[in-house]
């Protein structure tokens, strides 16, 4: 057998024959992330042996205690993207506002918007950890960004993708041509690709929420859930759940079935925030023939009115997606 030697360079150059409206940008930024994604992937792995767990006692904008690698993760993307030239500001979930481009590098014309360690309390427990972005093109002409090129619908992404830190530290993206994915191999350095053009499978045998929120979830997923252990009784489905919203993605886009975060008292909107967690995941599930919704409405369709607005997020096969659709129509059918 062959080795991979399909770089993501290499990968890109071949595309843009392909691609109508394939950019040099979207190549820079992609490298930029498989750069970010290099070095994050060698920090986990020695989390433990530099402090990296450690809370460096600040909380972000959201109250959440941040890790120090939630910050060495978020320090790292905003240098990397301010030196490739292509953008012209930034969106972090450890930021309350966007971050402007330092004068001293030049402004582009993309707008990227990431989760810089997604699931980071799982650093401490050695599971699964990842990084997620999100990229557009500004609206405004020319300058420093704004806070409008930042709330644009999922619909107008050009590029989305997520760096998995797991068994094996993986990059996937899509720019609108189907989704790819390339593995680290960390004795060259380099990300090759290891599966292209990927599909979810229409159904799965996996379903994935935090079942500890039962008491409080939306009218229809109980309903749903019990109903996909009662149908396929002969073959029940399995529960999964690594509380890293990328890993338990990434195992639903390969694997099929459902992954649901849904409302509840604590999270009434939802916990997972639409720009940087929802619509890019959402972008590579419909890229891969999945459905995003909140349960009622296309993710991609949402139109932001906030940075770190939250969402109820349900992701994964197209056909399970629908279903719990379907169950939370009925049940506002007859709560109406
Ligand atoms: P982050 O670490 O970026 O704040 O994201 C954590 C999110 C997401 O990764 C995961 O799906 C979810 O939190 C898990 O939430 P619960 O612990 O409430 O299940
Ligand atoms: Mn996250
Ligand atoms: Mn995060």
């Amino acid at each position: 057998m062959t080795p991979a030697t399909t770089t993501i360079s290499r990968h890109l150059s071949e595309e843009q024959v392909r691609l109508p409206d394939w950019t040099r940008a979207i190549l820079e930024l992609l490298n930029s992330f498989a750069l970010v994604g290099k070095i994050i992937s060698r920090e986990v792995s020695r989390a433990g042996l530099s402090q990296g767990l450690d809370e460096n006692g600040s909380q972000n904008s959201q109250g959440e205690q941040v890790t120090k690698l939630d910050v060495l993760a978020h320090n790292l993307i905003c240098h990397v993207l301010s030196h490739s030239f292509q953008v012209c500001i930034m969106v972090s979930e450890e930021s309350e506002s966007p971050l402007e481009v330092p004068d001293n590098c030049s402004r582009g014309n993309y707008v990227v918007l990431f989760d810089p360690l997604d699931g980071s309390s799982n650093i401490e427990i050695n599971a699964s950890v990842g990084t997620i972005f999100s990229i557009y093109r500004r609206i405004s002409i020319d300058g420093k960004g704004t806070i409008g090129d930042c709330l644009q619908a999922g619909i107008k992404q050009v590029c989305a993708g997520y760096i998995l830190y797991g068994s094996s530290t993986m990059l996937v993206y899509t720019m609108g041509y189907g989704v790819h994915a390339f593995t680290l191999d960390p004795y060259i350095g380099e990300f090759l690709m290891s599966h292209e053009n990927i599909k979810i499978p229409a159904r799965g045998n996996y379903y994935s929420i935090n079942e500890g929120s039962a008491k409080h979830w939306t009218a229809g997923i109980a309903d749903y859930l019990d109903s996909l252990k009662s149908v396929r009784s002969t073959r029940p489905p399995t529960l999964r759940y690594i509380g890293a919203l990328v890993a338990d993605f990434h195992r639903t886009l390969l694997s099929g079935g459902i992954f649901l975060y849904p409302a509840n008292t604590h999270y009434p909107e939802g916990r997972l925030r639409l720009l940087y967690e929802a619509a890019p995941l959402a972008f590579i599930s419909e890229q891969a023939g999945g459905r995003a919704t909140t349960g009622s409405e296309r993710i991609l369709e949402l139109k932001p009115k906030t940075l770190h607005q939250r969402v109820p997020l349900i992701i994964g096969s197209w056909e399970d997606v629908l279903d719990l659709e379907k169950f939370i129509l009925q049940a506002r059918s007859k709560a109406a």
